[in-house]
C-alpha cells in the first residue's frame, strides 16, 4: 500500500514538474503564400512531441526592412520578442553577436545539407544558423507563348528583349492590353541588388566589389547592361515595377499577364498550384547572359537563427529538429515552393514526382553568385544601399549607366574608407 501511494505521488510530482517546465517559444512565420499552413503543421509537430506551446511572429517581408527591425530589437534587448527566426544569406556574419552558437547540437548534422549552404552559415568553424531554404535567381517563361509566336527561350538579354518586345506588341494587338514581356524585383531593395548582380555579372561585369575587397563596379560592360535593363522600363516592363518584389512580380506572371520573369524557385511551385492559370504552361530556366559573359544566379536563401537571448534553449533545439527534418523540409516545398536544404531531397523519388523542377536547381546551386557580403563585412547593408538606390536612379530614368557605375564606385570608395570593416 506504501509503494502504491509513494509511486502515485511520484507520478503526480512527475506530470506537475512537466507542467511547470512547459514554455512559450516564439518563432517567425514566413510571410509567404502558404506560410500559415506550414506553420500549423509546425505547431502541431512541435506541442504534440514538447508540451510546449509555439508562438508566431510575422517580420517583414523584404530582407533590408527586416535586417532593421532584427537590429532594433536586439539594440533594445528585448529577448521575449522573437527565439527561432530566418537570416538572409547575408547576415549570418552581420548578426553573429546577437546569435546563438548552435555548434555543439547541430554541428554533427553537416552531411545533410548542400556544402555551400552548410559553409555559409559558419563563421571560423562555428555553426551560427541551420540552412532552411535556398534561392538562385531563374528565368520563368511561358511556354505556350513562345510556342505559338514560334521563338525558343532567351540565351542572351538582347535576346529576351527582342523576343519579349515582338510577343507583347502581338498579344497587344489581339486586346490584351495589359500584357508585358518581362517583369522583375525592380524596387530600390535588397532584391534589386540580386536582380543588377545577375545582369552585370553575366556581362562579365563582375560582382560590386571583388573577394578580395576591391572596388569593381567601374566598368563598360557593367554601364552597358544597366543602360539595357532602363530601357525595358514603360516598353516592355510596366513602370509599376520599380515598385515591385517578388511577389507584385509573381502576381503580374502568374495572372498571365507576362511573358518573362526573374524570380527566386519558390514561385514555379505556386504556379503549379490546382487555382493557377499557368498550370503546364510555364518553363524556368538558367537567366540570360549578357555580351560575353555567362548566366548567372544571385545565391540567396535563408537559414533558422537563434536569438542569443532565447530564455528556453531546450525548447528551441526540439523545434529546430523538427523544422530541420525530411519531413518538414517536404511540407515547405509543397506549401511555399521553398527548395530544401538537403540535396538528399533532390533525389527522392516521391519528392521528384511533385516537384520535378528539383532536378534543375541543384546545379544552379553549385555555380550561383555570391552578393559581396563577405569582403565588405560589417559595411554590407549600406554597400547594398549604395547599390540598389544607383540602380534604381538608373531605372527610372535620373541617370545612364556610365554616370551610374561611376556614382557608385565614388560611393562604394566612402563607405569603405581604408578598408572594409
Ligand atoms: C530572397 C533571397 C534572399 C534575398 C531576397 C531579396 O528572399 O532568398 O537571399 O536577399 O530574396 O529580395
Amino acid at each position: 500500500m506504501k509503494k502504491l501511494t509513494l509511486s502515485i505521488l511520484a507520478a503526480a510530482v512527475a506530470s506537475l514538474s512537466h507542467y511547470a517546465s512547459a514554455v512559450t517559444i516564439r518563432m517567425e512565420c514566413p510571410t509567404s503564400p502558404g506560410g500559415k499552413d506550414y506553420c500549423s503543421y509546425v505547431k502541431a509537430r512541435f506541442e504534440k512531441t514538447t508540451g510546449d506551446t509555439l508562438e508566431f511572429v510575422e517580420l517583414p517581408a523584404a530582407s533590408d526592412e527586416k535586417l532593421a527591425l532584427l537590429q532594433q530589437l536586439f539594440a533594445a534587448k528585448d529577448e521575449k520578442a522573437v527565439d527561432v527566426f530566418q537570416s538572409d544569406t547575408i547576415w549570418i556574419g552581420l548578426l553573429d553577436k546577437h546569435t546563438l552558437d548552435l555548434t555543439d547540437e547541430f554541428g554533427k548534422t553537416r552531411d545533410r545539407y548542400f556544402k555551400g549552404a552548410w559553409n555559409n552559415d559558419t563563421l571560423n568553424g562555428r555553426l551560427k544558423a541551420l540552412p532552411f531554404y535556398l534561392d538562385v535567381g531563374m528565368l520563368y517563361y511561358r511556354k505556350d507563348l513562345l510556342e505559338k509566336y514560334q521563338e525558343q527561350p532567351p540565351k542572351t538579354w538582347e535576346e529576351l528583349t527582342r523576343i519579349a518586345t515582338k510577343i507583347q506588341d502581338e498579344e497587344r494587338k489581339s486586346g490584351r492590353n495589359n500584357f508585358w514581356g518581362m517583369v522583375f524585383q525592380g524596387k530600390s531593395y535588397e532584391g534589386l541588388t540580386c536582380n543588377a548582380l545577375e545582369w552585370i555579372n553575366s556581362s562579365g561585369g563582375g560582382t560590386f566589389v571583388d573577394e578580395k575587397g576591391n572596388i569593381t563596379i567601374n566598368n563598360p560592360q557593367a554601364a552597358k547592361i544597366l543602360d539595357l535593363a532602363a530601357s525595358w522600363i514603360g516598353k516592355i516592363t510596366p513602370k509599376g515595377a520599380l515598385g515591385y518584389k517578388e511577389e507584385e512580380s509573381r502576381a503580374v506572371f502568374q495572372n498571365g499577364d507576362a511573358l518573362f520573369m526573374r524570380n527566386w524557385p519558390y514561385a514555379y511551385q505556386l504556379s503549379q498550384g490546382d487555382d493557377s492559370p499557368l498550370r503546364d504552361k510555364v518553363g524556368i530556366m538558367p537567366l540570360p547572359s549578357g555580351e560575353g559573359g555567362e548566366s548567372s544566379a544571385t545565391l540567396g536563401g535563408w537559414q533558422w537563427s537563434v536569438n542569443a537571448n532565447t530564455q528556453n534553449k531546450a525548447a528551441v533545439y526540439a523545434l529546430l529538429k523538427i523544422v530541420a527534418d525530411d519531413d518538414a523540409q517536404k511540407v515547405a516545398l509543397k506549401t511555399m515552393g521553398f527548395t530544401p536544404s538537403n540535396p538528399a531531397l533532390y533525389k527522392d523519388k516521391e519528392v521528384l514526382a511533385t516537384a520535378p523542377q528539383l532536378a534543375l536547381f541543384a546545379p544552379v546551386f553549385d555555380a550561383a553568385i555570391a552578393r559581396p557580403a563577405t569582403p565588405t563585412r560589417a559595411q554590407y547593408p549600406k554597400v547594398s544601399n549604395a547599390i540598389f538606390n544607383q540602380v534604381f536612379q538608373v531605372l527610372n530614368g535620373n541617370a545612364n549607366g556610365q554616370n551610374a557605375v561611376v556614382a557608385l564606385e565614388k560611393r562604394l570608395q566612402r563607405i569603405k574608407g581604408q578598408q572594409w570593416r
